[in-house]
């Protein structure tokens, strides 16, 4: 094919509105031969050393406005990236970079420079006409993750009292991700039938991925929820099903403590440690995310030293996606696993980098979405394309989320017998 079919002759943004209604960026990228788009998704516990939002301020969209990002977007990026071979995508990444300026994208705002970065490799798969997790991953990318459904929402996604932001299903038993994703959405409706039940039907609504938001304030009755409901859908919990929890501990952290105000408990280090320890003695938790705050990476120590051997320890506010912070990470032998979300570094050949990193040293690494999220499934196809094995998009609803599914699917039929679904191979 011609090489001049993948120079980048445009770029554009878009306003669009994420699964919060907030506004956030689409980036169209067309070279001579063919064309790509991508949005920006958003989160709300934040990491400290996240690629930060550029937003206007002021009083329309509640100050969310993503006017700047978009002029920034059609006078500095644009001008600097037509011309460039979208295949570079190396070299595109570089650019935005060096046109930000900053350590934190702040100039351009990680919402460009994530829309445009990703946008940018759509373009090129386009103009191969190779589907996006084959032109990034080549080959051998054919691995459908195991899915962390997000099916009971707490912490700073929902409004109950629960502490621990997500309680997820791991439906490893499956040997296909459709089958995966029958058995989770079997295990949902179960879920919400249990929670009707024990707390009313007004107890149904959801929270920002997708999972159930019930008036509970305890951990173990969420997962004595999600225990019950894997039952009554006629699994086996331990075998077909596997638990998973994201503390987003960085939101307990106050004054040297760790308060849980829904257990009513204000613990130390240690004390965090013995709970986390206690509900593993009682539930098949194979998953267990920031379980300390983010700066706090001899908590993450201690609960790898102590739990890895039968869980995963993963970081996702402690390393932001961030190749240098995850290389520190990895000399001080701070946890098993790593979470990824391109927003969180800014560009696509960082988050690449962060993965390269992670997996060859023999860290497993989730390809994860935002709360606030979009229709958009560049993530499902990044997941195949890096072999990682597991996937985290939220409940088995909300459109946001049945995107990144739905995509899976999709790949899992094109990939037909060739296609290998991770199950519970990723797991200690
Ligand atoms: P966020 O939450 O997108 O609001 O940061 C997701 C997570 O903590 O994993
Ligand atoms: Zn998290």
């Amino acid at each position: 094919m011609e090489d001049s079919l993948y120079e980048i002759v445009r770029v554009r943004g878009l306003p669009a509105l994420d699964s919060r209604g907030r506004p956030t960026v689409r980036a169209v990228v067309e070279t001579r031969g063919g064309r790509g788009y991508a949005l920006a998704p958003s989160g709300a516990s934040t990491g400290e050393k996240e690629a930060v939002e550029l937003r206007d301020g002021g009083r329309a969209w509640k100050g969310r406005g993503v006017g700047l990002a978009l002029a920034r977007l059609e006078t500095v990026v644009a001008p600097a990236l037509v011309g460039l071979d979208s295949r570079d995508q190396a070299g595109v990444d570089t650019t935005l970079a060096a046109l930000d300026g900053t350590p934190n994208k702040s100039f351009l705002g990680g919402n460009t420079t994530t829309a445009v970065s990703m946008a940018v490799a759509r373009a090129a798969a386009s103009t191969s006409g190779l589907p996006l997790y084959r032109y990034l991953g080549g080959p051998a990318a054919r691995l459908l993750p195991t899915p962390l459904l997000n099916v009971i929402n707490g912490g700073a996604h929902a409004g109950n009292p629960l502490d621990l932001q997500e309680f997820m299903i791991i439906p490893v038993g499956a040997s296909s991700i459709l089958e995966a994703l029958r058995m989770a959405v079997e295990v949902y409706e179960d879920l919400k039938s249990i929670i009707a039940e024990r707390y009313g039907k007004q107890a149904t609504a959801v929270g920002d991925e997708g999972g159930f938001a019930p008036p509970v304030s305890r951990a173990r009755e969420a997962l004595d929820l999600l225990a019950a409901a894997v039952e009554r859908a006629g699994y086996t919990l331990g075998r077909d099903f596997l638990l998973g929890l994201d503390a987003a501990a960085s939101q307990l952290y106050r004054g040297g403590k760790y308060v849980l105000e829904g257990e009513g408990l204000a613990l130390d280090r240690d004390g965090l440690l013995e709970y986390y320890e206690s509900l593993a003695a009682e539930y098949p938790i194979a998953y267990l995310e920031d379980p300390f705050d983010e700066d706090d990476w001899e908590g993450f120590r201690e609960a790898t030293k102590s739990l890895g051997g039968r869980m995963l320890i993963v970081g996702d506010d402690a390393y932001c996606t961030n190749p240098r912070i995850l290389e520190r990470a990895l000399r001080e032998g701070v946890s098993n696993a790593a979470l990824l979300k391109v927003n969180q570094v800014g560009t696509l050949s960082e988050a690449l980098e962060y993965a390269r990193l992670a997996l060859h040293s023999g860290l497993r690494v989730i390809v994860s979405h935002r709360s606030g999220d979009t229709e958009d499934p560049f993530i499902a196809d990044l997941a195949v394309a890096l072999q990682s094995g597991l996937i985290k998009t939220g409940a088995p609803a909300r459109g946001e989320r049945t995107a990144k599914y739905n995509r899976l699917i999709e790949i899992e039929a094109e990939l037909g017998g060739a296609a290998r679904y991770a199950g519970r191979a990723p797991f200690p």
